[in-house]
């Protein structure tokens, strides 16, 4: 094996998760005002869709030019390269922001200062330490009236169950917020709220005891300070890097992302310390960043901008190897190779041609079909990568169809929204019925949208009495058998003909649960 090389080394691939509103699309523009890719603040546009009604998210997905280059953004900073992944804000598509992070090494999470710890943010960390991956938080909003910071870390520390090792902390809230003091660097960055959606450089205080703290502070304010600074390094936990990066501990920012304050600190530490291509474990062996061969996993599948050609773009991971146009690449699972002459690459800007790609990038397939989420490619190795889920769905429709003789068109719609994970298709055993399962109600309306443009399907859906699905195996293949003749009534297969349980009730599922105990019963199922 050969040293890491040190362009894989410099790459950083990251999400940010958040609870709708906390900022994290005006975070996102910020880090790419910093990292050179844009030049003013106010151009990422489009993104905000999650808050609002179906039809705008329809028409923004539709305009496929925006969604497709924002969803993965690739900048320089600091000498390092940074891939940032989006993940969808809106809770409907839950299960597509989750795969998103499994595909990155580490996360930024954002918190509203006003708000603290919110749901969204709970059940997104839960994915995060699934993997331990390491967490860096900002907390936003400082110029507005927030909660005590204090009290802030410990919520975190309480209800996420991570350690808090504030790195900055703030002078002031509200109108009285005043910059922030580097508890590492021993400097106070003076807030300065005048930016100009450009570039902002307030002055900088070397050393608490500096005397000009008083003269710009006032002699109370600069006296709280270094009381509140010396009580916040005796009470709170210092920043390290090992439990940072076994995902325990989390160094803590606080700032203003609107006013681009406290962002560049944030960005800083985030580069020397996030981890650089992690290696991946896959079912015959972990694969390690630094082997010559290329392998790398699909995450998600998104509908091409071009509504000419049907085709698909898939979202592939690298892991280890290099990429380089035109080479040929093998699916494990198809047992096929196939030629990419042209991956897409993402530049913050524009979605440009790759002629190579390392470790930690994310290329785009174009894929007709024959790519599923979760899918390997490797240079001709037999491998899979793990850990990449399916989750139970909680919401179910009947679909009918409008006109009978699209029947097979409906099906080939539905089988491929299913491989791209816009939502689930089962076909119970006994009856000649299309159910549908989504995490999200807007999934259906997206999928009969789209069944509708891309299909040319018309379908209405019905409800139906299902309650939830679980994925069924058992180690004893006559068990399985007799629990498929037995409960043939209730089970269905999915879009990939994986045996599922569609269960009425959940005491139905925990009757049939206890009646079967050699059956296992599972709300995830890995593609
Ligand atoms: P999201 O992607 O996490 O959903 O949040 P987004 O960045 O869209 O921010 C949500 C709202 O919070 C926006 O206001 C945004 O301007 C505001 N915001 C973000 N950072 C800060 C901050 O540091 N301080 C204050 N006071 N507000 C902040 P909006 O009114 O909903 O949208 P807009 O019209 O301002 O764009």
């Amino acid at each position: 094996m050969t040293e890491v090389d040190p362009s894989t080394a410099e790459r950083r691939t990251f999400a940010i998760i958040s609870h709708p509103d906390a900022g994290k699309t005006t975070l996102t523009e910020k880090l790419l005002l910093y990292g050179g890719a844009i030049q003013n603040a106010g151009t990422v546009k489009g993104r905000k869709a999650d808050r609002h009604a179906t039809s705008d998210w329809l028409t923004m997905e539709q305009d496929r030019g925006i969604s497709v280059t924002s969803s993965v953004m690739q900048f320089p900073y600091a000498g390092r390269i940074l891939n940032l992944l989006d993940t969808p804000g809106h809770e409907d598509f839950s299960e597509d922001t989750y795969r998103v992070l499994t595909a990155v090494d580490s996360a930024l999470m954002v918190i509203d200062a006003a708000k603290g710890v919110e749901e969204r943010t709970i059940k997104l960390m839960d994915v995060c330490r699934l993997r331990d991956t390491p967490i860096v938080s900002f907390i936003n909003k400082l110029d507005r009236e927030g909660r005590d910071p204090t009290e802030l870390l410990d919520e975190v520390e309480e209800v996420l169950k991570i350690r808090c090792a504030p790195v900055t902390w703030p002078i002031g809230m509200g109108s009285a917020f005043r910059g922030v003091f580097h508890l590492v660097h021993d400097r106070v960055h003076l807030f300065s709220p005048r930016h100009e959606g450009g570039i902002a450089h307030g002055e900088i205080i070397e050393g608490l005891d500096n005397p000009r703290l008083e003269e710009v502070l006032g002699a109370d304010v600069a006296e709280n300070l270094r009381e509140e600074v010396e009580l916040v390094r005796g009470a709170s936990h210092e920043f390290e890097v090992e439990p940072f990066l076994r995902g325990e501990l989390t160094p803590v920012f606080f700032g203003s992302a609107v006013n681009n304050f406290g962002v560049e600190e944030l960005l800083s530490t985030f580069v020397d310390y996030a981890p650089a291509p992690q290696p991946r474990e896959a079912d015959a062996r972990v694969v390690q960043p630094d082997e010559e061969k290329l392998t790398g996993f699909v995450f998600k599948i998104q509908a091409n901008m071009d509504p000419q050609h049907r085709d698909r773009l898939a979202f592939m991971r690298i892991n280890s190897g290099r990429y380089r146009r035109g080479m040929k690449m093998y699916n494990p699972r198809t047992g096929k190779t196939s030629q990419n002459v042209s991956a897409a690459t993402f530049m913050a800007r524009e979605r440009e041609h790759a002629d190579e790609a390392l470790p930690g990038d994310i290329i785009g397939l174009h894929n007709h079909g024959t790519i599923q989420i979760g899918d390997t490619f490797t240079e001709g190795e037999e491998l899979r990568f793990t850990g990449i889920p399916n989750f139970a769905p909680e919401l179910f429709r009947r679909v009918m169809l409008a006109d009978p003789l699209r029947s097979k068109a409906l099906v080939k719609g539905l089988t491929e929204l299913s491989e791209e994970g816009a939502v689930q298709f089962f076909r119970p055993l006994e009856k000649n019925d299309l159910i549908l399962g989504a995490v999200g109600v807007l999934q259906f309306d997206v999928v009969a949208q789209r069944l509708k443009d891309e299909y040319k399907v018309e379908c209405r859906f019905e409800p139906v009495n299902v309650h939830t699905a679980r994925w069924v195996e058992a180690e004893d293949e006559n068990e399985l058998e007799r629990f498929r003749k037995k409960a043939a009534e209730n089970l269905a297969l999915d879009a990939a003909d994986y045996l599922t349980y569609l269960a009425p009730t959940r005491v139905n599922l925990e009757l049939t649960q206890e009646r079967w105990p050699d059956i296992h019963f599972s709300a995830t199922r890995e593609h």
